[in-house]
């Protein structure tokens, strides 16, 4: 049997449906509960792939992770892509990639660790920032957020440049970035499972709902969503991921798309989207499992890029 491990926090619903999928495709694939309590250094690993749903929220497992990957496991995210991510990189590749991408500026933190001494340590920054020049590039409103959040913590729409210093003052040690806020007429979320396999919900970010509605896109708009998620899936070398559109004038937007656990409960994806969702993500680590693999080869540092060919 070769050996899937699954790394999961509170999620009760994806991680039972999952293990039974793959056990009933009978491919020769098993997944079990990895089960960690110490690593040493040159500790063999003996899974084929590791699915991590949770090590953004547990560091240890995010170093055993590129421990795992040293040894020659393909770990579904990537940990050192992962690591590195933020959404001002983000937005920046999108623009490269030639994906729509809301206007966004980096702002240095607010505040900082009780050794660090404004005049004697900060020397590189420029004080104070400049905000009108931020706020017309950007434009009203706009978005505070922060660089590496998730689950919504941290994110402020400002309307005027009071709005915008006040939240900025309150913004602690986080790193914020400004975006343009796109106003939208519709909101997508994809879902995206091996880089390829793209599923776009209909999304209500009120309600933080996906609304099952199949005829939600236009062809063109719909092609263009999933020709732009591969696009940017290819670059980051996502495997599992989530990416949000915000649709203005017809053109998609991305605006949140490192999603690396993405969300995959049964309640939030409704039982259609969430049985999709466990059978790519059944189909895509068999196919990683059964891929040859050796241990990769470390003297120039390709083993930081993740996965490789299959
Ligand atoms: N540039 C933007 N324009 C319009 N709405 C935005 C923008 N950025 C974020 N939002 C809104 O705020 C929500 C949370 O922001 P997001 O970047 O997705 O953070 P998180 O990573 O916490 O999900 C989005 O789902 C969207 O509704
Ligand atoms: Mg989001």
């Amino acid at each position: 049997m070769i050996k899937v491990g699954l790394i999961v926090g509170r999620e009760w619903s994806f991680p039972p449906a999952f293990i039974e999928e793959v056990a009933k495709r009978d491919q020769g694939v098993q997944v079990e509960f990895v089960s960690l309590g110490g690593t040493a250094m040159d500790e063999p690993v003996d899974y084929a792939v590791i699915i991590d749903r949770i090590s953004h929220e547990v560091p240890y497992y995010r170093t055993y992770l590129k421990h795992a990957v040293l040894q020659g496991a393909t770990v579904v995210n990537n940990p050192f892509m992962w690591t590195a991510d933020d959404k001002h990189f983000g937005a920046s590749l999108a623009t490269r990639l030639g994906v729509a991408s809301p206007k966004t500026i980096a702002l240095p933190n607010r505040e900082y660790i009780p050794g660090i001494n404004h005049d004697e340590s900060l020397r590189n920054l420029r004080y104070p920032l400049d905000w009108d020049a931020i706020i017309s590039y950007i434009g009203l409103p706009l978005i505070l957020k922060d660089a590496h959040g998730g689950g919504w913590r941290d994110v402020y729409v400002c309307r005027t440049k009071d709005d915008l210093i006040e939240h900025y003052n309150g913004s602690g040690q986080l790193q914020m970035i400004a975006q343009e806020f796109i106003e939208w007429e519709h909101f997508v979320r994809c879902l995206s499972i091996g880089q390829t396999e793209i599923l776009p919900m209909k999304y209500d970010p009120r309600e933080r709902k996906y609304v099952v509605e199949h005829e939600h896109l236009p062809a063109d708009l719909g092609k263009r969503i999933v020709d732009d998620s591969r696009t940017l899936m290819r670059a980051l070398g996502y495997d599992m991921c989530s990416l949000e559109f915000a649709v203005r004038d017809g053109i998609p937007y991305a605006i949140d798309f490192m999603n690396p656990a993405p969300d995959m409960d049964i309640n939030s994806l409704t039982p259609h989207y969430f049985e999709w969702t466990v059978q790519k993500m059944a189909d895509m680590a068999i196919g990683l499992a059964k891929a040859k693999r050796d241990k990769p080869e470390v003297k120039h540092g390709e083993f930081l890029l993740g996965r490789r060919e299959r």
